[in-house]
């Protein structure tokens, strides 16, 4: 069942998003040479508990950090860790900020100082799906509609979508309905409706889109040990069209 939520309930994930908005904006000023995902995790935790808000993540099916930090070939769930990044990496931060009671989920890829052109290429690519993805989220059109748009676009480039991690309603819970796929067929999937809250969270790979999992059991990565990138918002649907909860400004 596909919960709509009221103007009253978007606004106060709106709250949530900002903070997780601004939150992402602390973490580009951060990301360098040197650092360590597991710095920038402890930097969220306090940053959020400064904000009166917390880190929906932790605790979340025994997931026990702030944020996922996921480099180079890891398209999602990796964990913070206490190893530097070097110059020409890449680090997807994504967190849920739960500010009372209502949630927001967005995921960033960062690059680590000077990266490859075509690293540059996957980083652009990858948030201009989401992006696309974005526009197709009005009411009337189906979730088909969204998946679509972006895995057209981003083969296009010559790059892949990852089929195994998926868009979801968000509310109370992290993971709600609909499924929201980052590829498919127009016109497919359910009917997109005013008061839907769902993420898009596009994981573009520069080689094939299959995914393998580490001995931790969260860790996905590429199975060929291409670069992997994701960029992720939350969005409201109103009559006038998609509305981004996470907007960074
Ligand atoms: N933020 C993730 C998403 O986009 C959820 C991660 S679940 C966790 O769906 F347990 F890893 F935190
Ligand atoms: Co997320």
């Amino acid at each position: 069942m596909i919960v709509l939520k009221s103007q009253r309930e978007i606004e106060a994930m709106k709250k949530a998003g900002e903070i997780l908005a601004a939150c992402h904006r602390e973490i580009a000023k951060r990301i360098k040479p040197g650092i360590t995902t597991w710095e920038i995790d402890q930097f969220v935790d306090q940053f959020l508990s400064e904000n009166n808000a917390t880190p929906e993540q932790k605790g979340y099916k025994g997931y026990e950090y702030a944020t996922c930090a996921s480099i180079n070939d890891e398209i999602c769930h990796g964990f913070p860790r206490k190893e530097p990044l070097k110059e020409g990496d890449i680090v997807t931060i994504d967190m849920v900020v739960n500010y009372n009671g209502a949630l927001a989920d967005s995921a960033w890829s960062y690059a680590v100082g000077k990266i490859s052109l075509e690293t540059e290429h996957l980083l652009n690519v990858t948030k201009e799906a989401l992006y696309k993805g974005i526009e197709q989220a009005v009411p009337g059109n189906r979730i088909g509609d969204i998946g679509h748009a972006i895995q057209k676009y981003v083969e296009g480039e010559g790059f892949s979508v990852v089929r195994d991690f998926i868009g979801h309603g968000i509310g109370a819970v992290i993971h709600e309905k609909p499924d929201v796929p980052h590829y498919g067929l127009p016109g497919k999937g359910p009917r997109i409706k005013e008061g839907m809250v769902f993420t898009i969270e596009p994981m573009v790979n520069v080689g094939r889109y299959q995914t393998k999992m580490d001995n931790n059991g969260w860790t996905a990565r590429t199975i060929d040990g291409k670069n992997s990138a994701q960029y992720e918002h939350t969005i409201a649907i109103t009559k006038d069209g998609p509305f981004i909860l996470t907007d960074q400004g």
